[in-house]
Formats: C-alpha cells, structure tokens, sequence
C-alpha cells in the first residue's frame, strides 16, 4: 500500500484535474478488484460502536463522509469506503449530461491548503448514474445523492430539473440532496429564495417519502442562512447541509477569477454559518457540516456544534486518506475523554 506522503509530490505535479483523474481511476479499480483494497478498509475505515448512529432509516458505522463533487458520477463508491468514509455523496448530477465549464477549472492554493475550482456540475447525466447505482445501491455505506440543474434549464424552469431528478434517483440513494448553493452554475444561487424553496419541496414531498436536504452556500449573512434553513424545514426539508464553497476571494493571496473556495481558509465562515443554522435548528432537523474540516478536533467541535454527520473534501487532497481514519479513531477518543457512551450524546452537546 503506497502511503499517501510518497504520492502526493507526484500527483501535486499534475494539473489538480488530472490529479483527481489519476486518483479516480485508482479508485475504481476497486469496482474491479475489490479484494486488493481489504488492506486500505482494514487502515482506514473504523466502525467503533461508539461512532455508529441512525439515520434516515440507515446505519452510518462513522460520521464522516465524502463532500459532493468528487464522486460526481457514482463510479467509486467502493473505493470511497476504503479510504474511510462513513458515507459517501455523489452528484451533482444533472438531468442532462453537461461537460461543465471550460478547463482550467480546478486550483490549488498550496501553502492555504485551500482549492479554488469552478467545475459548472460536469457530469453524465441521470441516466448513466441511474444505470450505475442499480447495480450498486444499497451499499454498506450510506450514499446521498446531490442533484442540480442543467446549465441550459432556465430559471424558471428550474424545478422540473430537480422534480425529474428526484422521480428518477429517490429509489436509489439513502438520502436526497437539493443543491442550489454552487457558485458555478449562473444564477443558480438566486434559487435560494422563499418562492422557490416553497415550491420546490411542496412537489418534492409529494414524490418521495426520502428524506431531502437542502445545500446551502456560505456567501450570505448568519441571519439570511437562517431565515432561509427554518423556511425550508418548514416546507419538509428533512436536513440542512452548511456549507458549499465561498466567493469570497479575500480569503486567498493569489485567488483565481473564477469559481468557490474549500478548504483550510472557508473553515471559519462555514462554522460560523453552521453554528447560526444549528441555533436555530439543532434537534428540528438533521444538520450536517462541511468546510474546512480538516481534523478529528474540528469534526468534533461541529459535531458538538450540533452536526449529526461531517463531511471532508479539501482535506483529503491536502492530507490523504490516513486522515479520515485517524479522525475518526480521535472522535472515539474525544467521545472517552467527555464521558460520552455514543456519538449522538455528543450531538448538540454545545448547544444546551
Ligand atoms: C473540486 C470540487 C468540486 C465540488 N463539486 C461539488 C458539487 O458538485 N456539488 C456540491 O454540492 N458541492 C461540491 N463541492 C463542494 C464540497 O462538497 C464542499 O461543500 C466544499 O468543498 C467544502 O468542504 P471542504 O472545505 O472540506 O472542501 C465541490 C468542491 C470541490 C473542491
């Protein structure tokens, strides 16, 4: 097993886009393979009885999940688990296949440990992932299933992209996720208002009994995210997602003119939104906290934070895999430490 410091120097010299090739195809060789990777589950992927919790009718053996965007079309699940994930988020896919938008569209920002990328939802489409997680779904490891619209679906027609994706994915994902938080599809961030939001669970909900979260974007005030995470609850949302990437290009050096920052520099703004969305909604609804999450320490202050689950991107391609094993092993360490028995006693423990 190549051990992810060797590695990275080699990777970090390819463009970060080939980088994520290269990873990919390693990845899905455990489609083929899979018993070459029993080592990889074997380090990395721990179910301490302590981390095991239930949710939207599953078993999550740990609390730390892959961030959508990475999985895009439902091609690693396998590979996913063994790098350590407790559950695993594909998409954004769309209606239609969409190439995205034109290269270069993925940054590192090194000595930040931040990535900059402006994809635009470059998927396959609904069809060819509906074909793919037939075979797969339901897997050991929960899998979420995040949806947007196509580039070319207007606005006002937006709805039918994500009434289409849900008739045509809800069988086939623990959980459903409505993303209207990327800042790489045009305009798709104005859906993130109360006509929509209304109206887009009211058809939802009437489609499908699986629960539906909402995405949310960091780039708007503590308030507004909770004006905007109560609404959608009270319209059926059955989680809230904080956060996807920021435009908030102050954050870097050296930004890029295009697309989201994640990692080491969004860590502060998307707890501080968490936080705010938890405030108000810790115990109403299933919250879930990405950004900057880079450690077993800031997991759990999410976690206490009132996040029932965490997710990882950034960090995975700044640190490697070891990183989600060694998160969680201190997870269980820290739960010891305070007296916890399991995860969901530490759920909210900050809250109260
Ligand atoms: C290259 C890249 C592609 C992403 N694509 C998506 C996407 O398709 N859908 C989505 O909801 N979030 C997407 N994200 C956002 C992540 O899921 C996550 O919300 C964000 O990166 C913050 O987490 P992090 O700081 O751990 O990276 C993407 C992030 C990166 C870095």
């Amino acid at each position: 097993m190549i051990a992810y410091d060797t590695l990275k120097p080699w990777l970090f010299k390819l463009q970060p886009e080939t980088a994520h090739h290269v990873v990919a195809t390693l990845l899905r060789s455990a489609n083929v393979y899979p018993a070459a990777f029993n080592g990889w589950i074997e380090k990395h992927f721990v179910a301490d009885e302590m981390l095991n919790q239930e949710l939207f009718g599953r078993i999550f053996l740990n609390p730390v999940g892959l961030g959508a965007g990475f999985d895009k079309n439902a091609t690693m699940i396998r590979g996913i688990q063994a790098l350590g994930f407790g559950f695993t988020e594909i998409g954004t896919m769309t209606p239609q296949p969409q190439p995205g938008n034109p290269k270069p569209r993925m940054f590192r920002h090194v000595e930040e440990e931040t990535l900059q990328n402006a994809m635009g939802f470059n998927n396959d489409g609904m069809y060819k992932v509906q074909q793919r997680l037939k075979t797969r779904y339901p897997f050991t490891t929960p899998i979420g299933v995040n949806i947007g619209k196509n580039k070319t679906t207007d606005e006002r027609d937006a709805i039918r992209d994500y009434t289409q994706l849900i008739r045509g994915l809800h069988m086939l994902g623990d959980y459903l996720v409505i993303n209207i938080s990327s800042p790489n599809t045009p305009g798709l961030r104005d859906l993130q208002n109360e006509a929509f939001i209304s109206n887009l669970f009211a058809e939802a909900k009437a489609i499908t009994d699986k629960p539906i979260l909402l995405k949310i974007a960091p780039d708007m005030t503590a308030q507004q995210a909770v004006d905007l995470t109560s609404l959608a609850v009270e319209k059926g949302a059955d989680g809230i997602i904080a956060t996807n990437t920021t435009v908030d290009y102050s954050l870097v050096a050296h930004p890029e003119s295009v697309g989201g920052l994640s990692g080491k520099v969004l860590k502060t703004k998307s707890f501080e939104i968490f936080d705010a969305v938890a405030k108000a909604l810790y115990g109403k609804t299933v919250l879930v906290s990405v950004g900057g999450i880079d450690s077993a320490e800031e997991a759990y202050r999410r976690i206490r934070a009132g996040a029932s689950l965490v997710q990882v991107y950034s960090a995975l391609v700044f640190k490697g895999p070891e990183l989600i094993g060694d998160i969680n092993r201190e997870l269980v360490a820290l739960l010891q430490r305070d007296g916890f028995a399991k995860i969901a006693q530490a759920i909210g423990a900050d809250r109260t």
